[in-house]
Order: C-alpha cells, then sequence, then structure tokens
C-alpha cells in the first residue's frame, strides 16, 4: 500500500471508529443529534411542544399565590408540565420548588417522610446542611440518610409510626415556610394515592398548612381524574374549593405539526404535510401516543414515504400485540365485542342506541350498559366532553389498542 493510501486507510478507520463510539452515530444520516421526539422525560423547552397558555396560567397563579389542581386523561401531558413549569421558575430563584410523585406510597408515614425529605433537600443544598437540619428537628426519630444512586439527591427516613408522629413532622417542616421568604412551590403528581392512605387526614392537614402559610402553593396532578375531582370538588373532602382546577386538552394539530416541522427542519430533514397530518390523525393528537410515533418515525429513513410510515405503524402494534391479546383473556365477551365497536366507531356518544347496538352485534342494552361500566372502571375507555351541551363521548384509553381493534 502506497504511503497516501495507508494515510487514507487510517484517516477512515479512525473516522468510523470515533463515529461508532459516538452513540448518535447513525449509518443513514451519520453523526446525529439526539431524537428530539423526547419520551419519558423533561429535557428542555425546546423539546416542549406548546402548552403556552397552560404554562402562563400556572406560572400566575403561583405568583399570585393561588394552589391549582390539574388534571386530563391518562398520558395528555400533566407531569411534563409540571416539569416545564419548574424549569421556568428555576431561572428566577425566588421559589423553592418541590415535586413529590405520590403513585407508589401506600401510607401517611411514607408520604411524611417524602416530603419531609424534599423540603429539607430544597432548603439545603449540600449534603451536610441536610444532614445537619435533619438532625437538628427530627433526632428523636432517629433519621437514617440515604443519596439517591441515580440523581445524588440526599433522602431521609424516619421513624414515624403513629398519627401524632406524622402531624408532628409535617408540621415541623412545615413552620420552615414561615421563616423563608421565597414562596414554596409543592407539586403532588398522582395526589389520588392519598385515598388509599391507611391515614386519611393528609389533605386536611395540607388545607391547614393552605390557610396557614400565604407564600406556600400546592399543584396538585393526578391521572385518576374522577378521584381526583371528588377530592378537590365535593363537599366531603378538606381540600374542597380550596384550588383553581386546570384541565389540559390536546395540543392543537397547527401548533404540533409546527413543533414537528421545526425539528425536521433543524436536522435539515425533509417531512411533508400529508405524513404529519397522518401522524396526528392516527395517534388522535393524545400527546404520549404521538410523542411515540414520531419518536419512532425519526429514526427511520431520510425519505419518509407512505410505505415507511406503515410500516411502522405496523410495527408499533405488533410491539404491543401480546398485551392487547392479554386485555381479549381478561375481559368476558360481551365487554371485549364493546370495546371492538367502540374502536371501530373511533368514538361514541350512544353506546346503549339500538343502531349501534344493531351494528355490531352487541345484544340487549342492559348487557351493554355493564360491560360499559366495567370498562370505564378498568381504564379501558374514558368519556370526552366535547362540548358541554352535548353528551360525553367514549373513547378507548390507549391510543394503539384502539387502532389495533379497528383493523
Ligand atoms: N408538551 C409536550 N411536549 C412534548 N412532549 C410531551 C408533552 N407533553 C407530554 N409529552 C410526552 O408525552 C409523555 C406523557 O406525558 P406525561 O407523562 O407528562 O403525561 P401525564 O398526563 O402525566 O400521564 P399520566 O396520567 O400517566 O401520569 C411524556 O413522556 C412526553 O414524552
Ligand atoms: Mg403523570
Amino acid at each position: 500500500m502506497s504511503n497516501t493510501a495507508h494515510h487514507t486507510a487510517k484517516c477512515v478507520t479512525q473516522f468510523a471508529l470515533r463515529n461508532l463510539r459516538n452513540k448518535n452515530y447513525s449509518p443513514i444520516f451519520g453523526t446525529m443529534s439526539l431524537n428530539p421526539f423526547v419520551l419519558n422525560h423533561y429535557r428542555s423547552p425546546a423539546y416542549f411542544c406548546n402548552r403556552e397558555e397552560e404554562t402562563a396560567e400556572i406560572i400566575d397563579a403561583i405568583e399570585q399565590h393561588r394552589s391549582i389542581t390539574l388534571h386530563s386523561i391518562r398520558r395528555m401531558g400533566k407531569t411534563a408540565l409540571i416539569k416545564h413549569v419548574f424549569y421556568k421558575l428555576q431561572r428566577k430563584r425566588n421559589h423553592h420548588l418541590i415535586y413529590l410523585d405520590i403513585l407508589d406510597l401506600t401510607n401517611a408515614a411514607d408520604f411524611a417522610n417524602s416530603l419531609s425529605s424534599a423540603m429539607i433537600a430544597s432548603l439545603e443544598q449540600s449534603k451536610e446542611g441536610f444532614i445537619k437540619k435533619a438532625t437538628k428537628y427530627f433526632g428523636k426519630y432517629r433519621p437514617v440518610f440515604s443519596v439517591d444512586t441515580l440523581s445524588g439527591a440526599p433522602s431521609l427516613a424516619l421513624d414515624i409510626r403513629n398519627e401524632p408522629d406524622i402531624q408532628f413532622s409535617l408540621d415541623t417542616v412545615f413552620s420552615f415556610i414561615a421563616k423563608e421568604k421565597k414562596t414554596f412551590v409543592i407539586a403532588i403528581d398522582e395526589f389520588q394515592q392519598v385515598n388509599n392512605f391507611d391515614i386519611k387526614t393528609i389533605p386536611a392537614t395540607l388545607r391547614r398548612f393552605l390557610q396557614q402559610y400565604p407564600n406556600l402553593v400546592f399543584i396538585f396532578s393526578g391521572s385518576q381524574r374522577n378521584m381526583l375531582l371528588e377530592l378537590m370538588t365535593s363537599p366531603k373532602h378538606a381540600l374542597y374549593r380550596s384550588t383553581q382546577l386546570i384541565s389540559l386538552d390536546r395540543i392543537s394539530d397547527t401548533s404540533y405539526a409546527k413543533f414537528i416541522r421545526r425539528h425536521y427542519a433543524k436536522e435539515g430533514r425533509k417531512i411533508n404535510d400529508d405524513i404529519i397530518n397522518d401522524g396526528l390523525d392516527w395517534t388522535m393528537r393524545h400527546t404520549h401516543y404521538t410523542h411515540w410515533y414520531f419518536h419512532r418515525l425519526w429514526t427511520l429513513a431520510p425519505t419518509l414515504n407512505r410505505q415507511a410510515v406503515e410500516q411502522i405503524k405496523n410495527q408499533i402494534l405488533l410491539d404491543n400485540q401480546s398485551v392487547f391479546l392479554n386485555y381479549r383473556n381478561l375481559m368476558t365477551s360481551p365487554q371485549w365485542k364493546l370495546l371492538v365497536a367502540i374502536a371501530k366507531e373511533t368514538q361514541i356518544q350512544a353506546p346503549t342506541a339500538k343502531a349501534f347496538l344493531k351494528k355490531h352485534n352487541l345484544g340487549a342494552a342492559s348487557t351493554v350498559q355493564r360491560s360499559l361500566n366495567f370498562l370505564l372502571t378498568s381504564e379501558m375507555i374514558y368519556q370526552e366532553y366535547l362540548n358541554k351541551k352535548e353528551k360525553p363521548f367514549y373513547r378507548v384509553y390507549d391510543v394503539f389498542l384502539s387502532r389495533w381493534l379497528e383493523d
């Protein structure tokens, strides 16, 4: 091999090795950036689509010290929106921002522990400060310290056993608020989980704090909409009418299309409006499903043609097929038939009307009513109000299941 040829071969090898080491290297595109359709976590405003009005509304509520309840059907983007609001508020530096997901908690003592940890961590950024403060105030509960291996955040486990202990620990951490000039914003995600706690007084305790501390704002959010709204709007419950309700709907097709076009253009890729609109339609603009679909589409060949698009849709449905088949095993035949019928219609307003029963061969209206109740409580379907004058529509919750059933 000549010297020049040898040199060229070496350079090519080095280039290839460098690219292979770079996990964003693609044999089709060469070195490429991260997939802009981010799944399961919040990256930054550039990767967050729209929600401008909701963001402004929540920030306004926080600045005015008004607590809110954020609700929507599942997977519409509540958690992502809270993270986005926090990202924006972080820059202002006049808030203590605390985010707590309580879905995995089963009792009030664990809740008190988690909230105490999060509150102390927001006040004391250093590990030493955290331990010092926790020991000073909670020494009698034998605090055990640990550090989250992923985030590095310190946490605290207190030996709390009964209701007075829970009250004492919460009273103590919330009393820190009085000494602070900054606003405390505490987001409690999956808040309906308090219904499953052994001790039921957490909502009453939180309301007491709201009345006691003017610089405290709660963001309650949750995926079990009915339960969450019941907690916030029924006179039976402590937090009755103490928060502003904010409902999260679908992102508009123009905003979503703009977001998709922008990310394709930024990377010098091409996508035509037909493919964008078809994707928004196929995923019914239900954020999680839309993002999932466009995330998968991004990994496809640079020229997106209809064939490639159909291939991705089939692949998504195939990936989920075993889960969908399992649903069928868990249901009675009338329940399954009703689910298929709703999927075939995409949405249906009168599922016990004669025409619908006949068209899909569903049998008696009373059977359908029972199946409907089952599908609603097991969250296989949900009700959506399109306007205040009309009855709600029933839809299959999981968009990919709906598309799989309709075939
Ligand atoms: N505005 C947005 N821009 C970009 N992606 C979003 C946006 N909102 C949601 N997503 C995407 O949708 C996914 C689901 O959103 P998120 O988890 O926030 O929904 P959720 O309403 O909290 O769901 P659940 O009810 O199951 O808790 C996110 O992981 C993210 O991929
Ligand atoms: Mg969520």
